[in-house]
């Protein structure tokens, strides 16, 4: 369906601020050529001639972002969790993502990917694939059909990981070149993002390399930032000549001086780190449920968020087990709880008005004008049925939200737009 101009009546929740939401029942939210033209609780004169979609009694919500996910993992989620994350690496996601060498396999699995992600609540999402450039592409037409927007990384690695996936330096960057000639121009709604695995995967050549790309072309970077201690004892062997791990990034170029970065996780980030990070734009990908399935701790995000950094929320399957960023709302809220009562009392606990911003606007700006119903915002937008969760009396739509971050599943989302079109949802 081509972007069209049209009217979703139903009960509306977005974000009034960081802090509050904002709750329309009964609503119209109101879709002018993809873009929102606003909430309103009695439409105005002007958009009377409009269809209206209507969704009366279900909760209308902005389209999720998933800052942070591996397709390649979706594969073999909830699957080794009793490893840390080095061990993990070598144990479960190095073999497995060796497989995409094979386009056949990569099919079958990237199409339940895409069918996951298109079935959840998610309507976009900065993805990584593996170093293989024909299955990169693969998934980035996949994801193109899909509908939902996205960018999609072909990750470099030339150091430290099985034979079988390890690439040369020179052939990193040469596969890289390549994958960014063949996707120039071929999509609407996905696009690449440079993505260096990690400091412990990357040669300095390499970082170089693409440093100079993100330079030339102006592209994001995607990677991953003080998640595990195994792993940042790791790189402050590998780099000595470095203040931080994230001066690791910095020293190359991808951290936010060229193209914006993303950087997942930043649960063991020093002050220096959270200075430069602060400085540099880079926006945080919260990801709670890997955090806690790899033993890697629990972010300051209280701090991030009063330090206003960029923050969104990832799932990261399969660190994290689950692809639901209305989970990972939940999550970020109880690890925030555990954190302020067993680590650090100094840092309040997340609220789900917050961790709902979070999964919204704020992993929503990295794609620009996204995550709030608001005019001039592209118009994402996702339909629930709650009827599901009953109860004995009426709620509020803000505490039917609520019930929903912590209790719905992909089978309530019953529609689903992104910038105006609507999305065919798997079944
Ligand atoms: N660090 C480097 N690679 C990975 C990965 O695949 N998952 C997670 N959680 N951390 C990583
Ligand atoms: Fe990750």
């Amino acid at each position: 369906m081509n972007a069209a101009s049209f009217i979703l009546k139903g009960d509306l929740c977005d974000s009034l601020d960081r802090e509050r939401l904002r709750t329309v029942p009964d609503g119209y939210l109101v879709c002018l050529d993809g873009l929102c033209a606003g909430a309103f609780s009695v439409l105005p004169e002007e958009y009377h001639a409009l269809p209206v979609i209507d969704c009366s009694g279900k909760l209308i919500l902005p389209g999720l972002t998933d800052l942070h996910v591996h397709a390649p993992q979706y594969a073999f989620r909830g699957l080794g969790m009793d490893q840390e994350l080095m061990e993990w690496l070598a144990a479960n996601v190095f073999p497995e993502e060796a497989r995409y060498a094979d386009l056949a396999y990569a099919r079958r699995a990237y199409r339940d990917f895409t069918q996951a992600l298109t079935r959840s609540a998610t309507t976009r999402a900065c993805v990584f694939a593996t170093v293989h450039r024909p299955a990169t592409e693969l998934l980035m037409d996949l994801l193109e059909e899909s509908g939902l927007v996205a960018f999609v990384g072909k990750v470099n690695m030339d150091r430290d990981c099985p034979d079988d996936l390890r690439e040369t330096t020179d052939g990193s960057v040469a596969e890289t070149r390549r994958w960014l000639e063949e996707t120039a121009g071929k999509y609407k709604r996905v696009r690449p993002i440079l993505t260096p695995r990690f400091i412990p995967s990357c040669t300095d050549p390499l970082l170089d390399e693409l440093g100079a790309m993100a330079a030339m072309t102006g592209l994001s970077v995607q990677s991953h930032l003080s998640e595990n201690r195994g792993e940042v004892e790791c790189v402050r062997r590998l780099r000595p000549d470095t203040a931080f791990y994230g001066d690791a990034y910095d020293r190359h170029g991808l951290f936010g001086s060229h193209g914006r970065a993303i950087m997942a996780h930043c649960v063991l980030s020093s002050d220096e780190e959270i200075a430069r990070i602060r400085e540099r734009g880079v926006y945080v990908a919260h990801c709670p449920q890997s955090n806690t399935n790899l033993a890697s701790g629990v972010a300051p995000v209280r701090r991030y968020w009063d330090e206003g950094l960029n923050l969104g929320l990832g799932s990261d399957v399969a660190g994290g087990s689950s692809l639901s960023i209305l989970r990972a709302m939940a999550d970020a809220v109880q690890v925030s709880k555990l954190r302020w009562r067993l680590q650090d009392d100094s840092l309040r606990p997340l609220t789900v008005p917050e961790a709902f911003w979070m999964g919204t606007a704020g992993g929503g700006s990295f794609f620009g004008r996204v995550g709030l119903f608001r005019p001039g915002y592209e118009f994402d937008a996702v339909v629930l049925d709650d009827s599901r969760l009953t109860a004995p009396r009426p709620l509020t739509v803000a505490q039917r939200l609520e019930r929903a971050v912590y209790l719905s599943e992909d089978r309530d989302v019953v529609r689903k737009f992104v910038q105006g079109r609507e999305v065919s949802l798997p079944s």
